[in-house]
């Protein structure tokens, strides 16, 4: 990992699920060059052997867990390998997700289950086990957790950008509780080509970069480099690093009480802003 220090990771342990392929596949094989041991999640078993495997190959550390993290037993074991294993959880990216492509009134039951369950729960599930973990080490943790431009609207992604926004709300919650634990945790929204980008058909997709360029910013969040940040949502395109912004605007005020008429006449003002 050119540049990102071979050492920033030293000593700790991260867990990384949907680590099979993609994005998640790049930020194991970076923490690894970093000096971490992994546990690499995936419910893709083959997958998650070809990426432990790689990370062995150059020297590193990694066990593989297989399995959904929307399984509550699966996510018990992602962070019960770890602690087996290497002793501890330092770290947990909460990074594998699905999605499905369909104008909100064509979702069907089986896609907004699915969606809820992977992107939601799952998250939730893996989170839950691995702070806990941090928790009773009394040594807190970093957890990385993923959302998407999904969250803020993309034509046909309406269940996959409701799952994101879940992950925000999550994110700003456990960095609230973690706070007195040492436990931070930030939001990535990401930019990458793997099998979920080229599943996006827009023509004005944005230029997707190889995922081994976006990878370093999970590196630098799993470290203790980059404490105290905690509760961020940040959006990294292997070029332009940004932060989302959680502000309130008001609009209009009155002291005396609001009739319907002057509110809806406030919000066409608003509305022509
Ligand atoms: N690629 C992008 O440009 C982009 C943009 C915004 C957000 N994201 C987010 O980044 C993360 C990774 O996306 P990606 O593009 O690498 O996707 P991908 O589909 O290429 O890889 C996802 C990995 O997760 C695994 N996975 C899927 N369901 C799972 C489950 N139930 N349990 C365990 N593993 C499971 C898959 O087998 C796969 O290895 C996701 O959270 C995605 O929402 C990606």
């Amino acid at each position: 990992m050119g540049g990102d220090g071979l050492t920033v990771l030293e000593a700790k342990r991260v867990i990384i699920t949907g680590a099979g392929q993609g994005l998640g596949r790049a930020y194991a094989v970076a923490a690894a060059l970093a000096g971490a041991a992994v546990v690499v999640g995936d419910i893709d078993a083959e997958a998650a052997e070809q990426t432990v495997e790689a990370i062995r190959a150059s020297g590193g550390r990694a066990v593989a867990v297989t399995g959904s993290v929307a399984e509550w037993a699966v996510a018990q074991q992602l962070t019960a390998r770890c602690v087996d294993e290497y002793g501890g959880v330092d770290g947990l990216v909460a990074n594998a997700a699905i999605m499905r492509n369909a104008d909100p009134w064509d979702d069907t039951e089986e896609d907004l289950r699915a969606v809820a369950e992977v992107n939601v729960l799952g998250v939730q599930f893996t989170a839950r086990h691995a702070m806990r973990a941090m928790v009773e080490s009394g040594r807190g943790g970093s957890v990385v957790t993923v959302v998407s431009g999904a969250r803020d609207g993309i034509a046909g992604m309406s269940a996959y950008g409701a799952s994101k926004g879940a992950v925000a709300a999550m994110t700003a919650n456990w960095a609230l509780a973690g706070r007195a634990h040492g436990i931070r945790v930030n939001a990535i929204s990401p930019l990458g080509l793997t099998r979920m980008s080229q599943a996006d058909h827009r023509s004005d997709r944005p230029p997707m970069p190889d995922p081994s360029r976006v990878a370093p910013l999970v590196t630098a969040l799993l470290s203790d480099s980059s404490a105290p940040l905690t509760g961020a949502v940040l959006r990294f395109d292997g070029t332009a690093l940004g932060t989302y912004g959680s502000s309130l605007r008001t609009v209009a005020t009155s002291s005396t009480g609001w009739r319907a008429e002057d509110l809806a006449a406030a919000l066409v003002e608003e509305a022509a802003q």
